[in-house]
């Protein structure tokens, strides 16, 4: 395939990353951005292979076997709930492919790159190497937090600011270093650089608390985009370096977003160790007094049956519980009798952006009763009962009462303020963040307590019953 068809093909795909990127921006669109970004991921890798740079195609035909191989596997075994575990391990891929292309230009650079153009080249290749090697360690990390191979506790050290400030100190002197050395005398500063990157990358992640991980999952995904980006300058490939940056903006724009739902501030995410200002571990706010009052599915029916407006919050306990098909069914049920439904999804709900609407759209619930955070917030006064299905701290009071909390400043639903609430779950556990929730001892709270699944089953069957 001639360069010109290459590039042609190249600015097809780009247009269908920004159409899939605003397709994915809506759920009801949200499919068809899917088909979009596949259908250009195609077309990219096809003129890629095809273009005139590729002359051997046993290397890429074994690679895409056992890269898809890989991926297919991996796509069908990982549960919904496990998938920010697997993106934070795919970021890691991605900075590791951006220092291993770092290194390749490196040793073996393209022929004719003098004066300026061999500066510049060499600062890609730095930079690339920096981002890529930051990006992975610090996705590592954030894995086995996610998954709870590593403690979701903050790792503060003492002068950590400090310890971060002296590595990128370093990182500069090493790069001058690099830049001043002759053509292949450069490669100890490299190493020496890929290795702070790397410490710097465990440092950054080590310093979050689990409840913040999110936020921190996002951030990486931006910083692989700019890793890509990075690859892209080195390859001279303009569709990596397009993809790279659109990856890396969408991920710095949600980050963004998300630190304003946590109440956190955006610079000091990327400093790390955010949300614990004083290097201290954030105590957990006083334990609340008082007794709980527990319900049974049958007056959760009762209370339904008699109620004209009622909101439901899902929680990540949804989706463990796989109960959204269920909600969708009392829901269908309830508004046959003319009571107003409708849902409120917390921007940090569950595991990852866009959790529980994935969900409630698999069920088909429809869209116009699912509502933001911001949109659904001040209703709660005038509706009869709200339903917490599996949520815990994004429902949590004391992130508004407590100034002590460690989620303190977090924005809630606050579902107490309807006439009753319900909070569904199988224990008095705490949820993510490890605090105590005030909400079940309020005197107009009731708790459901048992699988979700379950309990609404039995809470179906009896409205149905009646
Ligand atoms: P959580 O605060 O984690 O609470 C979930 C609750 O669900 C738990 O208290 C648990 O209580 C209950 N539960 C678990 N399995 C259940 C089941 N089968 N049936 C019924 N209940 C069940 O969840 P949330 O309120 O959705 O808040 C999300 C939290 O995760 C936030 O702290 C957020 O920062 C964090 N986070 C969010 C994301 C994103 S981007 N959404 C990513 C990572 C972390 P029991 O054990 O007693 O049942």
């Amino acid at each position: 395939m001639p360069e010109g068809v290459v590039t042609v093909a190249y600015i097809a795909a780009t247009m269908l990353f920004v159409l899939s990127l605003g397709g994915l921006s809506n759920p009801e669109t949200a499919r068809r951005g899917n088909l979009l970004g596949i259908l250009g991921m195609s077309l990219a890798i096809l003129a890629t292979v095809c273009g005139p740079r590729v002359t051997n195609y046993l290397p890429i035909t074994l690679a895409v076997i056992v890269g898809g191989g890989i991926g297919v596997f991996a796509a069908n075994r990982v549960r919904m709930t496990e998938m920010p575990e697997l993106v934070a391990l795919m970021h890691s891929l991605v900075g590791l492919a951006a220092v291993l292309v770092g290194y390749a230009n490196y040793i073996d650079p393209a022929p004719g790159l003098v004066g300026v153009d061999r500066t510049f080249h060499e600062v890609e290749i730095y930079v690339g190497i920096l981002v890529g090697a930051i990006t992975c360690s610090g996705s590592v990390i954030a894995f086995g937090k996610l998954s709870g191979k590593i403690s979701g506790k903050p790792l503060l050290l003492p002068a950590r600011h400090f310890l971060n400030l002296a590595i990128l100190v370093s990182v500069v002197v090493l790069g001058r270093w690099f830049l001043g050395s002759g053509s292949g005398g450069g490669l100890l500063p490299l190493v020496l650089m890929t290795g702070l990157a790397l410490t710097l990358g465990v440092h950054l992640v080590m310093a979050i608390g689990g409840a913040d991980m999110p936020v921190v999952v996002s951030m990486l995904n931006s910083y692989s985009g700019w890793a890509a980006a990075a690859t892209g300058f080195m390859l001279d490939n303009d569709l990596l370096i397009v993809t790279g940056a659109l990856v890396g903006s969408s991920g710095a724009i949600l980050s963004y977003i998300m630190c304003r739902a946590m109440n956190r501030h955006f610079l000091a995410v990327i400093a790390g160790g955010f949300g614990t200002g004083t290097g201290v571990t954030p105590a957990v706010g006083a334990t609340p007094a008082g007794e709980v009052q527990p319900i049974l599915p049958k007056e959760t029916a009762e209370l339904l049956r008699q109620a004209s407006r009622v909101v439901f919050v899902p929680g990540y306990g949804m989706a463990v519980a796989q109960a959204q098909h269920t909600v969708s069914e009392i829901t269908q049920f309830l508004r046959g009798r003319g009571v107003k439904v409708r849902f409120a999804i917390h921007p940090v709900a569950g595991r990852m952006p866009g959790h529980m609407n994935v969900l409630l759209a698999e069920a088909r619930v429809p869209y116009d009763i699912v509502f933001e955070m911001d949109e659904i917030n001040a209703d709660f006064p005038e509706t009869d009962v709200s339903v917490v299905i599996g949520a815990n701290d994004i429902v949590n009071p004391g992130a508004e009462e407590d100034p002590d909390s460690p989620i303190a400043g977090m924005p809630v639903l606050e579902v107490w303020k309807a006439r009753v609430s319900i909070v569904m779950k199988r224990s008095m556990a705490s949820g993510y963040a490890g605090v105590d929730n005030p909400l079940f001892y309020r005197d107009n709270n009731r708790m459901l307590f048992g699988d979700a699944k379950q309990m609404l089953d039995e809470t179906l069957k009896h409205l149905k019953d009646e």
